[in-house]
């Protein structure tokens, strides 16, 4: 572990243009820097630097953050190694710290969690490699499998002692708790711990082959484990269970050791197994991840996605399966990606072709046999619907629904043309299906409208994306813009308050008021008991106001500095907002007026009200909607509700035209 001294000092010595100066050719434009994109082809700049808040923006592929995020996304570095590198370049020596009994209790379960997995990792490896058993069992398994000692130490692979706590008590010993090594599923607890009734723990993964599973910035998240044994009854492969560092549907096996050749050949080779994987990279070909056996999910795709547009998708040579697995790769086209499939010779995958062939021999046959997806499935579907009428019109629904969810319309039609073509059919027909697969999904999305966060989700991935957005959603990421811009700034606020006159009639009653930004959000939210939509926008809110709670000091970029990669780079999104409009002359269908021209309390009054009277929009909205579809005998009251709503929603649109 790095100590956090050399952490922070790294942080107060860094210049974030001088670091990406070295990698960047950056020019001065205005108070920030701009220069051609490190990440992709482009020959007009769009990434720019801020010196002021320390932080980076790639527009041309989103990425961006502070300087360690560049380090970690250009040279693909590990938080430590982007520290070290920083760390050797300003001339700071580097402290490394022993993890105390105290900091590892003080450490936060998350942290724990990675910790205890790291451990398991190194111990897995060690038994494998140093251990009489480990080396007679697993290492000769590996051996066996063709795997070379440079490809076992590279996937860091290892073995796990056939007894039933080796692993456990040796990891206690060591100091690790038992509630990680059970929330991390390493060891199996039996009995009720909370009792103190006599438990029973083991290890998950006795006697097998450890394949540990890595995040794509190279954290251990969780492991599979192979059975050496031909035990029918027994899983051939264990899995980490689910945990808080390990999702399943987030993760890609491989993607840590293969994310720079992705980026570089500028495509990646799907396949099913860890072995798959391995036998690749130790052939030559790096570009490959695995989905672990399980249908591919939509975070999956987006890791891949974040690399490259390309993915091609290698099979088995048994054709089982090969029909469900189809549907998953809909999900890819969805996302805009070209995709070309790969099968192998029967009994064949791409384990064993590649240890079977050379280099050479793999990149010829994979470049010969890879065929775009559309037509593949088309011939495919109309191999198996041969002389079958009914079948046949099965199929081209089939083929259609794949085909509506690209989302680029000529890329659509050129498919149409082809499927038509291949299967036989006119292309009045498909176009015609077409037309109906497209208004379904259209219908199917705005009757999801209720709920923001799906909806959001489907404009996403809809083939055609409608023009919308979510007023929401901008809204709360305002309110994290103005708490990050001007948190700390005490300002008078013109607050009216509701009063009423002698007549009992209800006024509006101007008061002014000194509040700092921060205080007056967090006051006027609280008393709507307003909860954010957005998960991250949430998170994000409550660490801000914490900060200013507890410290009253706020500095951006070490806010930034403190924060975890994804957050930080949404963090970066919203603070080179402005800078984006700098750089293209881009049109925005603005819900409030962006220009700062006039005061931040009438901004900040302005944001808050909108979003107060967003959520009365949407509770009027729901409401009446009750009404109308679910409970006809309730309506009196509801309807007593919609006109209190609609006297709140006029009391807010009146003080908002105050405000503007
Ligand atoms: N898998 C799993 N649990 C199982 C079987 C398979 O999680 N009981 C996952 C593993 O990630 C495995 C992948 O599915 O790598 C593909 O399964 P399979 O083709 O059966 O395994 P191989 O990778 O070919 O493994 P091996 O060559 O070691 O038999
Ligand atoms: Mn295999």
């Amino acid at each position: 572990m790095i100590a956090k001294s050399t952490i922070d000092a790294v942080f107060d010595a860094s210049r974030v243009e001088e670091v990406i100066g070295d990698f960047v050719h950056l020019k001065k434009s205005g108070s920030n820097f701009k220069g051609l994109s490190p990440f992709t082809d482009e020959r007009t700049p769009s990434f720019m630097v801020s010196p002021v808040k320390q932080i980076w923006k790639d527009f041309s592929s989103g990425k961006g953050g502070n300087v360690i995020a560049f380090l970690m996304e250009h040279e693909h570095f590990t938080y430590p190694e982007a520290i070290k590198y920083l760390a050797k370049k300003y001339g700071i020596e580097v402290e490394e710290t022993q993890q105390t009994d105290e900091q590892k209790e003080a450490a936060n379960e998350r942290e724990s969690l990675y910790v205890v997995s790291e451990f398991a990792k190194e111990y897995f490896h060690n038994t494998l490699l140093k251990t009489e058993e480990g080396k007679a069992i697993g290492l000769s398994y590996f051996k066996e499998r063709g795997f070379t000692p440079e490809t076992i130490k590279k996937f860091e692979l290892g073995y796990s002692p056939d007894s039933w706590e080796a692993f456990t008590s040796h990891a206690i010993k060591k100091g690790y708790k038992l509630e990680f090594l059970e929330k991390t599923g390493l060891t199996i607890v039996k009995g009720d711990a909370s009792t103190g009734a006599a438990t029973k723990q083991f290890d998950r993964f006795k006697g097998r082959v450890m394949f540990p599973i890595f995040s794509m910035s190279g954290r251990t998240l969780g492991f599979g484990g192979r059975i050496l044994t031909n035990d029918k009854k027994a899983a051939k492969y264990l899995n980490s269970p689910e945990s808080d560092i390990y999702h399943k549907s987030k993760v890609l096996y491989g993607i840590y050791h293969a994310k720079q050749a992705i980026a570089k050949e500028d495509t990646c080779y799907l396949v099913e197994g860890y072995t798959d994987v391995i036998q690749f990279h130790q052939t030559g070909i790096e570009n490959v991840v695995s989905s672990s056996g399980t249908a591919l999910t939509h975070e999956q795709i987006r890791l891949i996605h974040r690399l490259t547009n390309n993915i091609t998708v290698l099979f088995d040579g048994d054709a089982a399966g090969l029909r469900a697995s189809l549907r998953g790769i809909d999900l890819i086209l969805a996302q805009g990606m070209n995709v070309k499939v790969c099968t192998f010779p029967e009994g064949e995958d791409p384990d064993s072709f590649a240890r079977k062939n050379s280099l050479e021999e793999l990149q010829e046959y994979l470049s010969e046999q890879s065929r775009d997806f559309m037509s593949f499935k088309a011939s495919l579907l109309a191999e198996e619907a041969k002389g079958d009428p009914i079948k046949k019109a099965e199929t081209i629904r089939d083929m259609v629904e794949s085909i509506s969810k690209i989302p680029d319309d000529i890329k659509r039609e050129l498919y149409i043309k082809e499927c038509a073509r291949i299967m036989d059919i006119s292309e009045e027909v498909l176009f015609n299906t077409l037309a109906q697969i497209l208004e379904k999904n259209r219908r199917d999305n705005s009757k999801k409208w209720s709920k923001p966060q799906e909806q959001l989700q489907k404009v996403a991935d809809d083939p055609k994306p409608v023009k919308k957005i979510n007023v929401q959603h901008e809204l709360e990421r305002k309110i994290i813009e103005l708490l990050l811009l001007y948190g700390s700034i005490e300002e008078e606020f013109e607050d009216v308050l509701l009063d009423s006159d002698e007549n009992g009639e209800v006024i509006l009653k101007p008061e002014k008021v000194n509040a700092r930004v921060f205080e007056k959000i967090y006051l006027d939210l609280q008393e709507d008991e307003m909860e954010f939509s957005h998960p991250d926008f949430q998170k994000l809110y409550a660490e801000i106001i914490n900060r200013f709670n507890q410290q009253q000091e706020f500095q951006v970029d070490s806010f930034v500095n403190s924060l975890q990669p994804e957050e930080a780079e949404a963090v970066t999104d919203i603070l080179m907002e402005e800078e984006k409009y700098q750089l293209h002359d881009w049109e925005r269908m603005d819900i409030y007026v962006k220009e700062k021209k006039y005061g931040i309390s009438q901004m900040v009054n302005e944001t808050i009200l909108n979003l107060r009277r967003e959520l009365v929009n949407k509770k009027i909205a729901e409401l009446s909607n009750d009404i109308k579809e679910n409970a006809p005998d309730q309506s009196q009251e509801h309807l007593q509700h919609i006109i209190d709503y609609n006297t709140l929603r006029k009391v807010l649109s009146e003080k908002l035209r105050r405000v503007l």
